[in-house]
């Protein structure tokens, strides 16, 4: 990765970037969001319905679609999760919905008011692409090669006829496609074969007939992957690679996907606001083991695919913490603090220092969920310290990757011992060069230097977000506590000279 820590504690960290040497496309979809049928992600952060005094198109919050927007969110993954296994897609359709139960998320009704045009309308209106999760716990090849052919044929079958007639005669898009979730655990408790066995039909026969997906342009299929380090998971990797690296002309897939959350007990889960620096460094600390994780998997896919040509796809990740006292413990809610975002920008500079591997990740999840972009409650919205991580980091999305070295320094609290510094920088599709630093270090503010040597730029102009303390929230009465500030410097002999508070985040680009 061009990047070397030491033991050492300088305030002052030097980093040097090599715009003569760039890498991998930083691919846009690393940016994805996940959406369950799961507590409030769906029912109240998205859907409303039409009847609703809540400002909304056909349904779909106004104020929620406004704030996605400008997230530029590439992809949504829909409906689960451990939900997608008992999705069946007919009553989510027509005029008549069947109300039936949420089994895997509280046991709550699930009213099917929001199905597959509410979220194609959806994705429509805040400009992403379908990420389609099929049920292979519970269903049929039949019913998810139906759902696909509802979704894409342009032919006047009976199926395409029921979507025109349900409001939309044109084929949709659907750009992925995942084959189950979690088949190892929720989706099935399959062996690595008998799953490699269904991902064969799967693939097979569940086809996108949409005219405009055909040849390059085609439907990329996620196999399910791994969900930890240990060896069953190591052996679930090698078997779907194995299959793959033998596969016959007649099935194919595109995509491994990767499950990790930070959690340190799940029996005894952390809180996600009212906590101190131990638990900051500590939630912290383990969240770097995506690095090793992504290798360990990585490696297991180059031996089968030295070619790379299997994205690993983490397509649920997070900070997982305890339910927040009074709400449903099946609906995840929890808060979003400073430590989210930090948590935030270390897993995505992860990703992007794999991007030749890694070229698509969903955090988990969009709205009301876990580690959420946004938080709703009734008619009020607020946008947390993450959303403000992923707005910072839309320049990175599909920018290429440019080494950058540095002397990471060490924090160091009780025995926990963590980089004080992380840095990626990228240039995106204008030459312009972009670099992303983050500063560990609760206590202590750091001079960066940074060599840009090669860039032409004269200033340098972006935003930092930091917090007063590490568990600082936003609330619906109190939303801009932690939000990003305006920062620039000039280059001044090919050097960026800036100061990080503690325990944030910067992006700049030179120009
Ligand atoms: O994101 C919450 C749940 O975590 C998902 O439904 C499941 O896939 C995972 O175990």
């Amino acid at each position: 990765m061009g990047q070397t820590q030491t033991g050492s504690d300088a305030d002052k960290v030097s980093i040097s970037v090599d715009v003569s040497k760039p890498g991998a496309k930083i691919d846009r979809n690393l940016f994805g969001q996940f959406a369950e049928h799961l507590g409030h992600g769906v029912y109240e952060g998205i859907w409303v319905g039409p009847d609703s005094n809540i400002p909304n198109t056909r349904g779909i919050r106004n104020d929620v679609v406004t704030a996605l927007k400008a997230l530029r969110v590439p992809n949504v993954r829909w409906p689960g999760g451990c939900f997608a296994d008992e999705y069946h897609w007919r009553k989510g359709i027509g005029p008549q919905r069947m109300v039936t139960l949420n089994s895997n998320w509280g046991g709550v009704v699930e009213p099917n008011t929001f199905g597959t045009h509410e979220f194609m309308d959806f994705l429509d209106q805040i400009g992403a692409e379908a990420y389609l999760s099929v049920n292979v716990g519970s269903g049929t090849p039949q019913e998810a090669a139906e759902w696909l052919e509802y979704l894409t044929t342009s032919q006047a079958t009976t199926l395409g006829k029921e979507r025109a007639a349900n409001g939309h005669p044109a084929p949709y898009k659907i750009a992925y496609l995942g084959i189950g979730n979690e088949s190892w655990d929720c989706g099935g408790n399959m062996t690595p074969d008998y799953y490699v066995s269904q991902l064969k039909i799967y693939s097979r026969f569940v086809r996108n007939f949409n005219p405009a997906q055909q040849g390059q342009q085609q439907m990329l299929k996620i196999a399910v992957g791994p969900g930890g380090p240990e060896a069953r998971f190591t052996e679930w990797t090698e078997a779907v690679m194995k299959a793959w690296q033998n596969h016959q002309w007649s099935w194919d897939m595109n995509g491994l996907s990767l499950h990790s959350y930070t959690v340190l007990h799940w029996d005894k889960k952390l809180a996600s606001m009212g906590f101190g620096e131990t638990e900051y460094s500590q939630v912290l600390k383990a969240t770097l083991d995506m690095d090793g994780l992504i290798a360990k998997h990585s490696a297991i896919m180059d031996q089968y695919d030295p070619q790379k040509k299997i994205a690993l796809v983490v397509d649920e990740w997070g900070g997982w913490y305890a339910p927040l006292p009074g709400t449903d413990p099946g609906f995840l809610v929890q808060q979003n603090s400073m430590r989210d975002a930090v948590l935030a920008a270390l897993n995505l500079n992860i990703f992007v220092r794999h991007a030749d591997r890694v070229r698509m990740s969903n955090i988990a999840q969009m709205i009301n969920v876990l580690q959420a972009m946004i938080m709703t409650d009734k008619e009020k919205m607020v946008l947390t310290p993450t959303y403000y991580l992923y707005k910072m980091y839309v320049p990175f999305q599909d920018a290429t990757f440019v080494p950058v070295a540095f002397n990471a320094g060490t924090y160091v609290n009780g025995n926990i011992s963590l980089p004080r510094v992380d840095a990626i920088a990228a240039k995106d599709e204008t030459g312009k060069l972009w670099l992303a630093i983050t500063n560990l270090d609760p206590n202590k503010a750091i001079e960066i230097d940074a060599n840009v040597a090669g860039t032409s730029g004269k200033s340098a102009v972006g935003e930092t977000l930091t917090a007063p303390k590490v568990d600082s929230v936003n609330t619906f009465e109190a939303p801009r506590t932690v939000v990003p500030k305006s920062v620039s410097t000039t280059v001044r002999d090919g050097k960026v000279t800036l100061k990080l508070d503690p325990k944030s985040v910067t992006v700049i680009s030179v120009q």
